[in-house]
């Protein structure tokens, strides 16, 4: 199961979150029992060359009377609950550098990242990670390493993708290996990531932990927030320092607008299905079902918006950190609560977040509706708001816990036909205003506007609810050329494409001709989109995200009833196909520019223009032109870099319509060949193919019987069976699909009850599907509660699946 104590590759790890340190030994294993901890090892040398466990070293040597064993003796001089306890042995290597750190003994403390041997070579991104997270930390909130030594290991079978156990972090490799021929942009900046948010963990998590599992937001959302904006920050050269400022703002936007896809694309359908819960859950039957995205990305937003209230509350714009201090001097090595951690940032700041807490009472994604009228006389605009939860859940019992009204803060401005414009509101003439929405029903005047505005709302999503508008195809466009909010001016772009992927899905259905909306929309599109690519003040990261439509999984979730999938994802290609035909004629010269001959950096700037180029290759490939193929082609075999390498692989594989593994291009062998040896690139090669989406499910067979596809590696089998599930829409969504579905099921309960959950989840949303689809859904989760010896933790998401009492 990966829980416990457990082997991989001939090495021993442990994991003991939530509830494994009892699969270890008899314990009161609950995170509100601190205890100090000295750890023996004792082992065969030669085997097992390296002992680590929590905290210092404090001997080690031969055994007395044996000398085929070893001994190692570690000490934690920090109070702990068990699920933060963990043992490494094995043959292990370490990268390692000493840090200065006037708060531990000796001034100095020792960073290692341990892998394989054969690893080692690919560690030095994680080391600089860790040494930029160390940095940011005592910079941004004051938080300093209290560890003489810090370890971090690198493990190829883990559930998860890393774990933050006191000075002995585990990770999965996904989040530690990579090299530029080995690891694309995406996964440098996700290792960063990652690395941060368990260092991170340190201070909030492991200092200070949760009372109980329900609290688990309190480590995980706020842990989250923190390494978003560890992340953004890095992006906009943290530690470097010598971008413009034009640049810095649309690095974090770019950060900001890929926090919000994930939130969008995962955590809103979460909230609309069968497993809706508030950020603190009020009843689970396992708690590894609650790692979702609800406790941490929503989590995250909540944290969000309190440093937003907070901030807005001090002279200085320091609330959040004055409040983050107040948590930290009160609650230090104590086990708390999320209302421990509201008071303190209430304490700190000044701010009144009494109303606030019930984000974290109520499930579901609150709608917020606007209408504003202007009046020309009195030059005064008026706004108003309108907030609704439709999240009829499991508290419909109780009818006071749902639909109280939320503190919701919108941030905001206006534009006229121009651009952004001054407005007076609560005496302060500005172009940007934080709105306190707090009522069901609230006006907002603003006076001296100029001219009639466009309101542009939410800026930053300034809160996670679905904002609801009736912009014109033009005001929205308008947004995306003049906002000065580069996250607005990304929402616009999206809505419009909404729109045009909407014309043609329902146009699948009725008789009347939508070819005069999605013409009108791809010119609306792309006349705008044409001077913005051309902006040489804006960054190409930005102009990668404003070329990408909205997915599959973040317009499925915009669809309440009667969803057809196929029909969708067709919808969605031919904008794609009519977006590229827009833009044929500033492809080229675009994928031409782009090119980069400077050495391989994973920093923002380079992999902006990679992000860039790549997404215009893409394009460009839509188009038939055959110029295309062979430059993609020539990118495949030219490139030195991951990032290059699988984009032109993957933008040829999508491009050439496969119906048998035979069929393959040689650039998908030739891949396979080349990386054969490094199974984080081989699940690489798994994924691409396992996306393809109108391969026959003979195709998806013949990957399981791969001789390197294994059930028992998560990695592996997520890289084939979790992205036919998830990521797949067209292949998934049909009877041989769900049977798919099934079998992987019935296969994974035996293996790894935990990981066998989260796929049960693929069923969440059966409900929303048109009826012959739903049906065959359905059946197939009642043949699922049938199989024996069913784990508690996939019977709680089965049963919430078919019971829904979330449906409206
Ligand atoms: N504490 C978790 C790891 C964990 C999760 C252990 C669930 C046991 C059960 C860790 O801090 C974490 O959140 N890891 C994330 C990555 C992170 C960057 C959000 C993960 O593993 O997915
Ligand atoms: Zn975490």
């Amino acid at each position: 199961t990966l829980m416990g104590l457990y082997a991989s590759q001939g090495n021993l790890f442990t994991q003991c979150e939530a509830e494994g340190f009892r699969r270890i030994t008899y314990a009161p294993d609950r995170p509100d029992v601190m205890s100090r901890y000295e750890v023996t090892l004792c082992a065969d040398k030669i085997q097992y060359p390296v002992l680590l466990s929590n905290g210092n070293l404090i001997a080690s040597g031969d055994m007395p009377n044996d000398n085929q064993r070893h001994y190692a003796i570690w000490q934690d001089p920090h109070p702990k609950p068990s699920y933060l306890f963990a043992i490494v042995a094995g043959d292990l290597v370490a990268n390692e550098a000493w840090i200065n750190n006037p708060h531990v003994k000796n001034g100095q403390s020792l960073l290692q990242i341990y892998t394989r041997p054969a690893d080692q070579l690919a560690t030095q991104w994680a080391l600089d990670s860790l040494k930029a997270s160390i940095a940011w930390d005592l910079h941004t909130f004051g938080r300093y390493l209290d560890l003489e030594r810090y370890m971090v290991v690198a493990v190829g079978d883990f559930n998860m993708g890393a774990m933050e156990n006191k000075g002995l972090n585990i990770f999965n490799t996904a989040y530690v290996l990579a090299q530029p021929e080995m690891a694309t942009d995406t996964d440098y900046g996700n290792i960063e990531a990652v690395i941060g948010h368990e260092y991170f963990h340190n201070w909030t998590g492991n200092r200070i932990t949760c009372r109980d599992w329900f609290q688990l937001t309190l480590k995980e959302g706020l842990t989250v927030y923190r390494d978003q904006l560890f992340s953004a920050d890095q992006a906009a050269g943290f530690g470097h320092a010598v971008l413009s400022e034009a640049a810095v703002s649309s690095a974090k936007a770019v950060c900001r607008i890929n926090d919000v896809i994930t939130l969008r694309a995962a955590q809103f359908g979460e909230d609309i299905g069968p497993m809706a819960h508030p950020i603190r859950p009020d009843s689970f039957e396992e708690i590894s079902n609650f790692y979702t995205t609800t406790v941490y990305e929503k989590g995250a937003e909540i944290i969000r918006m309190q440093a937003l209230l907070a901030n807005a509350a001090t002279p200085a714009g320091d609330g959040f950190r004055r409040g983050m201090d107040t948590y930290f001097e009160s609650h230090d090595g104590q086990a708390v609560t999320c209302d421990d951690f509201l008071q303190a940032i209430s304490q700190g700041s000044g701010v009144d977040l009494s109303q606030f807490k019930r984000w974290y009472e109520q499930a579901g994604t609150p709608v917020v509706t606007a209408a504003g009228v202007y009046d020309a006389i009195a030059k005064r605009y008026t706004l108003t708001l309108q907030q609704h939860n439709p999240c009829v859940g499991i508290e419909t019992a109780d009818l006071t816990l749902i639909k109280l009204p939320l503190h919701i803060p919108v941030l905001m401005g206006l534009l006229n036909q121009v651009g952004v414009i001054d407005s007076t509101f609560n005496g302060q003439c500005t172009d940007e205003h934080l709105l306190h929405l707090t009522q069901v029903k609230q006006i907002f005047i603003f006076e001296d506007v100029a001219n009639e505005p466009i309101p542009s709302l939410l800026r930053q999503f300034s809160a996670p609810v679905r904002l609801q508008y009736d912009y014109s195809h033009t005001d929205l466009a308008l947004l995306l050329s003049h906002d000065s909010d580069a996250f607005n001016r990304w929402e616009a772009i999206q809505r419009l494409y909404e729109r045009w992927i909407f014309a043609y899905y329902e146009n699948t259905s009725s008789a009347t001709d939508s070819s005069v909306l999605t013409n009108l929309l791809a010119n609306i599109v792309c006349t705008a989109l044409m001077p913005i690519l051309n902006d040489a003040n804006l960054a190409a990261a930005f102009k990668a995200t404003l070329l990408n439509v909205p997915s599959y999984n973040a317009l499925a979730d915009s669809v309440a009833h009667n969803l057809r999938p196929q029909a969708l994802y067709a919808a969605r290609e031919s904008v794609i196909n009519q977006l590229a035909q827009g833009l044929k004629s500033t492809l080229p010269i675009l994928y031409e520019q782009l090119s980069n001959h400077a050495p391989y950096s994973p920093d923002s700037t380079q992999a902006g223009k990679r992000a860039l180029r790549n997404t215009v290759l893409i394009l460009w490939l839509r188009t038939g032109d055959k110029v295309a193929v062979q430059q993609a082609q020539g990118q495949y075999r030219r490139t030195h870099n991951m990032t290059n390498r699988i984009a032109a692989l993957s933008g040829l594989l999508q491009h050439t319509a496969i119906g048998e593994a035979s069929e393959l291009l040689p650039e998908a062998d030739d891949f396979y060949l080349r990386f054969e040896d490094n199974d984080l690139v081989i699940d690489k090669w798994f994924a691409l193919q396992a996306t393809l989406p109108y391969v026959p499910i003979n195709f998806i067979q013949t990957l399981l019987a791969h001789p390197a596809f294994k059930w028992t590696t998560p990695n592996r089998m997520r890289s084939v069976v979790f992205r036919v599930c998830f990521a797949n829409p067209v292949v998934f969504h049909s009877e041989a699909g769900y049977a798919f579905w099934l079998s992987g099921l019935e296969q994974l309960i035996v293996i790894n009850p935990d990981v066998a959950a989260r796929l049960a989840r693929a069923m969440d949303s059966w409900q929303r599907y048109e009826p012959l689809l739903a049906q065959a859904m359905q059946i197939k989760i009642q043949q699922a509660l049938k199989l024996p010896n069913l784990p508690n933790g996939v019977a709680e998401i089965l049963n919430k699946a078919l019971l829904n009492k979330h449906s409206t």
